[in-house]
């Protein structure tokens, strides 16, 4: 992505927007004049972040089926609409990791809840925002947060694996019966990255080995950015 693009037109929502990933998108897209919305459920956090950042500051969960309209409300009537969804937000499921023979029913009810059926509510009550931004011709796009564990089997990551596999499979879907919308969907893996989450999930790994979130979020946008045709444009035209 070129560093002095102008963002300024491009309306965002990025959920767990309050650390690792989420915030290093959050502060990237506001630094080049996006208008972003974010969600988190601590509201302290939400508060501090978006008087730093510009960003709209919404408290919520995606795991709670409640919060879905209030949240998407806010979202579309603080952006005046939306061009592009972030889901990010993510549960790992038991911590410490655990085996499935050990884990809770109500473990992986959890981790679905947040990393698959929350994403797939909200992109739902969103569709509407960005099928019209398609239709006006800005382009609309949803990315969803993937990781390895979607696709690779590793001990102990049972209920966030199945869950993010599940999401992966989902977002292919929602991409082929989206095409008459025109509404992009994507499943990106940003890789390991120094993050709290990583840290609750391996707490002895060696953090200058991980990718630095700003890394992860600068990939994200360049590909949120050529899915939508405005920008898609700008890059080509930039390389050559
Ligand atoms: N870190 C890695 O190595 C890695 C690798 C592959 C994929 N990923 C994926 O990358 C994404 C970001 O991970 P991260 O490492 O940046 O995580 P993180 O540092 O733990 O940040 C998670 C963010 O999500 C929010 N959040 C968590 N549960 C939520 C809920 N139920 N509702 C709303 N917000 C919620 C958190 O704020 P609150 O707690 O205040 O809600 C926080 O802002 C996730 O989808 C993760 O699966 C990460």
């Amino acid at each position: 992505m070129a560093n002095d693009i102008d963002l300024q037109d491009l309306r965002v929502a990025v959920t767990g927007g309050t650390s690792g990933l989420g915030l290093a998108l959050v502060r990237l897209l506001t630094g080049r004049g996006a208008r972003v919305a974010f969600v988190a459920r601590g509201a302290q956090t939400v508060r501090h972040i978006a008087g730093a950042t510009g960003a709209v500051g919404i408290v919520g969960d995606v795991g709670n089926k409640h919060d879905t309209y209030p949240v998407a409300m806010q979202i579309t009537g603080n952006l005046g609409g939306l061009d592009a969804l972030i889901n990010n937000a993510s549960a790992l499921g038991p911590t410490p990791l655990a085996l499935l023979a050990d884990t809770q029913c109500e473990e992986l009810e959890q981790a679905l809840a947040v990393n698959l059926i929350g994403p797939f509510r909200l992109t739902k009550a969103l569709f509407g925002a960005l099928a019209a931004s398609a239709g006006a011709g800005r382009g609309a796009v949803v990315i969803n947060i993937s990781s390895d564990a979607a696709v690779n089997a590793y001990s102990c990551w049972g209920a966030y694996g199945a869950s993010k596999a599940a999401l992966r499979h989902m977002t292919a879907i929602w991409a082929e019966e989206a095409k008459m919308e025109r509404i992009s969907f994507l499943s990106l893996d940003p890789g390991d990255m120094d993050t709290p989450l990583h840290a609750l999930a391996i707490p002895d790994a060696d953090p200058t080995t991980l990718k630095r979130p700003d890394r992860a979020a600068m990939e994200i946008v360049t590909a949120l950015l050529a899915a939508l045709p405005n920008y898609a444009v700008r890059a080509v035209a930039e390389q050559q």
